[in-house]
């Protein structure tokens, strides 16, 4: 199987941007690269993400499992293939983030989590899982401040409707999944500027893929 690199973080982290920046920066020197993102990268999923983004209210296990059946369909459909094909794939967000928002965010049962995660991954697992780590009061001012590519006032919205407390969980639970995993994690303070936070993923991703 071929590399399966994945990028984590809570809300205004700058994921979105990094991802497409290192995307375009490895089809430059020649890596048959696949950019997706969960929930959506298929026509199921993308149909589910706005539900899952918060349009209609839904309760943290049926929200779970509507995440669960975007990614199984993912998984299926687009990352098994290409990574069988010989592809690299990067994805924005992966079971993680389940673990991180419905778990440690949520608080729904972590072996419920982790078994669902399993099922809906095929035993998929990335082989590189990049953790942009910026304290939520930072994350919050840059959603504001529109730095982040996607920032758009739904965003702002969405992370203000939960309290600071939900985000200072998530961050916390992913360093926490960082440190149980040393070998899979590579934490990059997302505090910086976004040349800064780029040339740190493009060393990390140039080291795993020994470009
Ligand atoms: P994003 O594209 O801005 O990261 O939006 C995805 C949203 O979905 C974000 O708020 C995190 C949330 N999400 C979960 O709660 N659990 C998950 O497993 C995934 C993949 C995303």
């Amino acid at each position: 199987m071929s590399p399966f690199i994945t990028l984590e973080g809570g809300d205004g982290a700058g994921k979105t941007t990094q991802v497409a920046l290192l995307v375009d920066r490895l089809q430059i020197v020649g890596v048959d690269v696949l950019h997706v993102r969960e929930p959506g990268g298929t026509a199921l999923g993308e149909a589910l993400r706005p539900l899952i983004k918060g349009e209609i209210a839904a309760s943290p296990l049926a929200e779970l499992l509507l995440l669960e059946t975007a990614r199984a369909q993912l998984v299926e459909e687009v990352i098994a293939p290409a990574l069988e094909a010989g592809r690299t794939v990067v994805s924005d967000r992966f079971y993680d983030s389940t673990i991180a928002y419905q778990g440690f965010g949520r608080g729904l049962d972590m072996n419920i989590i982790q078994d669902l995660n399993r099922i809906a991954s095929s035993g998929i697992t990335p082989d590189a899982t990049i953790l942009l780590d910026i304290e939520p009061t930072a994350a919050l001012s840059r959603i504001g401040a529109g730095i982040d590519q996607r920032s758009d006032p739904a965003d702002q919205q969405r992370f203000e409707s939960q309290p600071l407390e939900f985000h200072e969980r998530l961050i916390e639970g992913y360093r926490s999944l960082a440190a149980e995993e040393p070998a899979r994690w590579y934490v990059i303070d997302a505090s910086t500027s976004v040349d800064r936070v780029g040339e740190k993923i493009w060393a990390v991703v140039t080291s795993v893929l020994k470009l």
